[in-house]
């Protein structure tokens, strides 16, 4: 018996007016699997991941998390099925701890008068960021006075924390410099190694080919196709994005 996937997803389509941003689309990702989802703009990515995450209902269709059919309500009742997801422009609190900022929403607390449990939480992030190898100077330091990529890293850390065995990442490092990009990308890879399922929306080709075990093709709503990166070129990948013979 095969245990069933983390996601998978049946013939989701999703309109908005005339416009079919994403038709009957298809997939099933594996505990420890990579999938990145590229198109060019305007294609459906955004709203795949809005679907899954809860922030749009489809059209038709049917998300199986762990062999369970699910429909969110919104957003919050995705997350509260341990759905997360890491966007470019993070969505973190500049003026408080990291800690506080792993924790936002769900903040531990102590004693009959419920007060903020700030030692425990500091305890499992600095944890947590070990164990994903984000290197900043303390759980307690500010998220303002961290990098942008380390700032990333901490989204990343706190997806991986409530997830429960699916990360969604929209563009996760269209902010960021090369530097920067390498360190989330080995936090990405992290993920898996950790049994976790990705669906990761890239721009970036060659991040694909550094990150991912299979690539899904979307142009104009329609899912082109579907490869393992081990067998595709990145010329067929540009035409089946593009639509161009090569
Ligand atoms: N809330 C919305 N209302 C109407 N149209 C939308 C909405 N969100 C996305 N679309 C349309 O759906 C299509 C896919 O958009 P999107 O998922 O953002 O693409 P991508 O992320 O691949 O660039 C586009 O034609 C876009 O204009
Ligand atoms: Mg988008």
């Amino acid at each position: 018996m095969s245990q069933s996937s983390p996601l998978a997803l049946r013939g989701i389509t999703k309109q908005f007016g005339a416009v079919a941003a994403i038709e009957r689309f298809d997939l099933e990702i594996e505990a420890g699997e990579i999938v990145a989802l590229v198109g060019d703009n305007g294609a459906g990515k955004s709203t795949l991941v809005k679907i899954i995450s809860g922030l749009y209902q489809p059209s038709s269709g049917e998300i199986v998390l762990n062999g369970k059919p699910v429909n969110f309500r919104d957003a919050s009742d995705a997350r509260a099925h341990g759905v997360e997801v890491v966007y470019q422009d993070l969505a973190l609190v500049d003026q408080q701890p990291v800690y506080m900022n792993m924790f936002l929403g769900r903040e531990l607390v102590k004693g009959p008068l419920r007060t903020l449990d700030r030692a425990r939480m500091a305890q499992e992030t600095q944890a947590l960021v070990t164990e994903l190898d984000v290197r900043i100077p303390s759980p307690r330091a500010q998220l303002s006075d961290l990098s942008g990529g380390q700032r990333q890293g901490i989204a990343i850390a706190r997806a991986t924390h409530w997830a429960s065995g699916l990360v969604l990442m929209d563009e996760p490092t269209a902010a960021l410099g090369v530097a920067e990009t390498a360190k989330v990308e080995e936090t990405i890879l992290r993920l898996k190694e950790r049994g976790a399922a990705v669906l990761v929306v890239s721009h970036n080709l060659e991040q694909v080919y550094r990150i991912a075990d299979r690539v899904v093709v979307l142009r104009r709503g329609k899912q082109i196709g579907t490869r393992s990166l081990a067998d595709v070129e990145k010329n067929e990948l540009v035409g089946m994005i593009t639509g161009l013979v090569q």
